[in-house]
């Protein structure tokens, strides 16, 4: 039973919902534990394409790791809530076989942000304010910010956020790469619903072959193009590929998810 986030589903896409306003969502080690569990739970499930996370209320999307449970901690517990957040939650997010998206209404500071930027993709309404303020707490990001947010927005500017620890705005944050689109807020859900019934169009196969793919070239660990190479060619075996070849030869339209 989850106490700190709220899950739904809407045909075939998943709502995260983090369900703490009264901290402005701020993320715990239980609400981690509860996230963790809920986008397992969509991972396995077929009949979900698309999985959103979001804040609840109007001000905030999330403001942070909760900086009351984590003011005591010791070296040791520190380092542990930087792993134990990374693995349970953000790398795993961005490692999804399917794509997530955040939905970001409100502030996006610290934590928040770097769980926006672990999503695959970033939609912002107008009154959403980004930053990584944790220099004036005396700590830095843990949770894959000094690295995930250069490489949306480059060096330059990620040493200014990160450095001044200011928010900028959803407008600002579109200019630099940091989110794809912005839109008013009462817009916000159905231009996220409009963008995941693009993607529920396609093979759920291919999106995940092209997920891994992609994070695969910024992996130093990987060569990007020879996944690709192998995940390319792994698609050919596939059930979907004959499926979308066929419709288009068909002149049709192919029906993944029938
Ligand atoms: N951790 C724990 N609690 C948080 C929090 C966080 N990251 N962010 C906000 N809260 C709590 C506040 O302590 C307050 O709780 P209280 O009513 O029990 O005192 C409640 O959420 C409302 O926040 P408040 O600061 O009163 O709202 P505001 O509108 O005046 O300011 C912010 C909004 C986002 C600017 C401000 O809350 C803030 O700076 N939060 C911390 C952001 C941060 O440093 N994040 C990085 C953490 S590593």
């Amino acid at each position: 039973m989850s106490q700190n986030i709220i899950v739904e589903r809407e045909g075939q896409v998943g709502w995260i919902i983090i369900n703490r306003p009264d901290q402005l969502n701020a993320l715990n080690r239980n609400t981690i534990s509860e996230l963790n569990k809920a986008l397992s739970d969509f991972r396995e499930d077929p009949t979900i394409g698309v999985v959103c996370i979001t804040g609840s209320g109007e001000k905030s999307f999330v403001a942070g790791a909760d900086i009351k449970e984590f003011a005591e901690y010791t070296v040791a517990e520190g380092g542990a809530l930087a792993l134990h957040g990374q693995q349970r939650l953000f790398d795993f997010i961005e490692q999804m076989n399917k794509p997530v998206i955040a939905v970001v209404n409100g502030f996006a500071l610290g934590g928040g942000l770097e769980l926006a930027m672990a999503c695959h993709i970033r939609i912002a309404s107008s009154n959403a304010r980004m930053g990584l303020p944790e220099v004036s707490l005396g700590v830095i990001p843990g949770y894959g910010g000094t690295q995930r947010l250069p490489l949306l927005v480059g060096r330059g500017r990620a040493n200014q956020l990160i450095f001044t620890g200011e928010m900028i705005g959803a407008e600002q944050a579109k200019e630099w790469g940091l989110v794809n689109t912005v839109v008013e807020p009462t817009e916000l859900k159905s231009s996220v619903l409009s963008l995941a019934s693009k993607i529920l169009k396609n093979s759920p196969n291919a999106i995940d072959k092209a997920i891994q793919s992609v994070n695969a070239g910024f992996d130093s660990r990987q060569n990007g193009y020879d996944v690709e190479i192998q995940s390319f060619a792994s698609c050919f075996g596939t059930r979907e590929f004959i499926l979308g070849t066929q419709a288009f030869l068909k002149k049709e339209k192919a029906n993944f998810r029938g």
